[in-house]
């Protein structure tokens, strides 16, 4: 064959080819996902593909055409074969892009909150009355739970077989300190003594030690159960002694505190007389609330909250402390009564049931620590 025929089949080959590699190209490029691609591929070059049976045509033309067309096809073939190839690259890329970022793990999400513990309400209500009363100059003291009946009654003005005893329902143990029966103290009002008999210690060595000022939070016993009595409960004493402490200090010092720990700054706060033996003269506390509906502040009626007075003298000389030096107050708060007044809590057993669902609700977070200059 010479050169001059070849030219032309190559040139009608390419004529003819022309179109279908057209129509190959344009089909690659309009194909968007895989699985087209995968359809495109066998319409071209699959069994009965395009490409194929112009391979296959190539058995039925005049022999010496053959090789000419032939070698075309297959370049044809192999061209349309890499451009799928690369469409293939280029898909894959897309498809793996759109997975990495639905999958993108933000690790700037902030941690799952992991169940954390909680202040019981009882623990933080003495914790506000120690920052109240902090804030006024009082140190924290504590005593023992188990004491003896002197300093639970006898230093305070209650001898033995005296009537006032039985204001109080006390747990005798099966033991006793020397000849004094042992008990689980009925108040706190036994760390007043304690607080006392050191300070008159302190000051029979030959210096006048600081005036007294100290809160007393702690756990009290006594045998009753009710709606409003539990026989493990919680009081916070308060004592206060010195030279020229009086009954003023202690209205000025209850009303402040009050007004601080319910929020109210015009709390109304009223002083009754009453009667505990270790104070003369003695007052109950009441502050004004509405009885109908629990609000605290509102209305006319008056709730009574906790008991105080002037320290009896008969108690002073108890202590080694002489009552014609030194005077002082003192005043004891029932930690549920007031907790419950505060949070609006029905039923004083709720605190002791441990009901994990009712912490969670009334519980306080150990990040918040009671502070006066946050509000309490
Ligand atoms: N100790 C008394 C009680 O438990 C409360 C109180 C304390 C009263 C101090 C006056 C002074 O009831």
């Amino acid at each position: 064959m010479s050169d001059v025929d070849r030219a032309a089949i190559e040139k009608d080959e390419q004529n003819l080819l022309e179109p279908y590699a057209a129509q190959a190209l344009i089909a690659l490029d309009a194909v968007l996902d895989l699985k087209s691609l995968e359809a495109c591929r066998v319409e071209l070059l699959g069994k009965s593909g395009l490409i194929t049976r112009l391979l296959k045509d190539v058995g039925a033309l005049a022999s010496a055409e053959r090789p000419v067309r032939a070698a075309l096809r297959n370049r044809l073939k192999a061209q349309i074969a890499a451009a799928l190839e690369q469409r293939r690259g280029q898909l894959e890329e897309a498809a793996l892009s759109v997975r990495f970022n639905a999958e993108r793990i933000d690790i700037t999400a902030p941690p799952r909150p992991e169940a954390s513990g909680s202040i019981h309400p009882i623990s933080r209500t003495m914790e506000e009355l120690v920052a109240i009363f902090g804030a006024m100059g009082f140190a924290l003291k504590e005593g023992p739970d188990i004491e003896d009946d002197w300093y639970s009654f006898g230093a305070l003005n209650i001898p033995a077989h005296h009537p006032a005893r039985a204001m109080m329902d006390t747990f005798y143990l099966n033991a006793s300190f020397g000849n004094r029966p042992a008990v689980l103290r009925p108040h706190t009002s036994t760390v007043q003594i304690r607080t006392m008999l050191e300070w008159a210690l302190e000051r029979a060595k030959g210096c006048e030690p600081a005036p007294i000022r100290i809160i007393v939070p702690g756990r009290t016993f006594r045998a009753d159960h009710d709606a409003t009595h539990s026989p493990m409960f919680h009081q916070t004493e308060g004592l206060v002694i010195g030279r020229d402490i009086t009954l003023a200090h202690l209205k000025g010092c209850l009303i402040d505190f009050l007004r601080a720990y319910f929020n109210l700054p015009e709390l109304p706060v009223r002083f009754r007389a009453s009667y505990f033996p270790f104070t003369e003269p003695s007052m109950e506390v009441d502050i004004g609330w509405n009885r109908k509906s629990g609000e605290i502040g509102k209305g006319s009626d008056w709730l009574e909250v906790l008991g105080s007075g002037m320290v009896h003298p008969n108690v002073l000389a108890n202590c080694g402390i002489d009552p014609r030096q030194y005077q002082g107050f003192a005043f004891g708060v029932g930690v549920e009564r007031i907790t419950m007044l505060k949070h609006g809590i029905a039923d004083l057993r709720l605190f002791f049931e441990n009901d994990v669902r009712w912490l969670r609700h009334y519980g306080f977070s150990p990040l918040a620590p009671a502070t006066l200059y946050e509000g309490i």
